[in-house]
């Protein structure tokens, strides 16, 4: 029996009612027990300035790098803003590579999104994944999960009622805890240190 795996979720949206932080909650019950995930707000991160910087790290943003440099690995569900990552992902992306070690080095990644348009998150996951490089975290090439008409299959209690997909992101999942394990969290500290 392999050791349990924690990984950080953020959502790349702050609304309540958001598709992106359903696919999150969707994904806490869909995960096989040798995963745990812990969703992490990002509403409390202040818009990153040097100035701000200089007077101490954000508390939120503390926390954040913190649980994300203990975890296994990182999830992020990301809207599409414009053809492009939503400016508080990237906002909080921009703090978290701050830092020594800074908060996504060597910490491998994995995206999902939903949009209501249709080709459902193309775009941010591209961009995202471009700044993720940036940021030395290996981020899952493939399978992708792009929701297109997100709205049509997420019910209005949250719930992702739509087979296919919840079949689809079964099959991901695997592949996500696969990739995970290659970039062990011992070795990855130890190279940062
Ligand atoms: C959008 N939306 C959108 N959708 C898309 O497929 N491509 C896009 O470029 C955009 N651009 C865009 C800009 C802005 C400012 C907003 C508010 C929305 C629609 C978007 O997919 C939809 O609102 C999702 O429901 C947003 O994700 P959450 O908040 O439900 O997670």
């Amino acid at each position: 029996m392999f050791e349990v795996l924690h990984l950080v979720a953020i959502s790349g949206s702050l609304r309540a009612g958001s598709y992106n932080t359903a696919l999150l909650r969707n994904l806490l019950e869909m995960t096989p027990p040798s995963l745990m995930i812990t969703i992490h707000g990002i509403g409390d991160v202040p818009l990153f300035n040097e100035d701000v910087e200089e007077r101490g790290i954000p508390a939120a943003v503390a926390a954040l790098h913190r649980a994300i440099r203990a975890s296994d690995g990182v999830i992020i569900a990301t809207p599409e803003y414009n053809h492009g990552i939503p400016g508080v992902l990237k906002n909080t992306l921009d703090w978290l590579s701050r830092g020594q070690p800074h908060g996504f080095y060597g910490v491998p990644s994995a995206l999902i999104g939903g949009s209501n348009g249709m080709i459902g998150t193309t775009r941010s996951q591209a961009a995202t994944r471009q700044t993720l490089a940036a940021l030395n975290s290996p981020c899952l090439p493939q399978p992708q999960v792009l929701v297109s008409l997100v709205q049509k299959k997420i019910d209005a209690n949250g719930r992702l009622t739509d087979e296919p997909t919840r079949a689809f992101i079964h099959g991901w999942l695997v592949e996500v805890e696969r990739w995970m394990r290659r970039f062990p969290r011992s070795e990855r500290e130890a190279a940062a240190s």
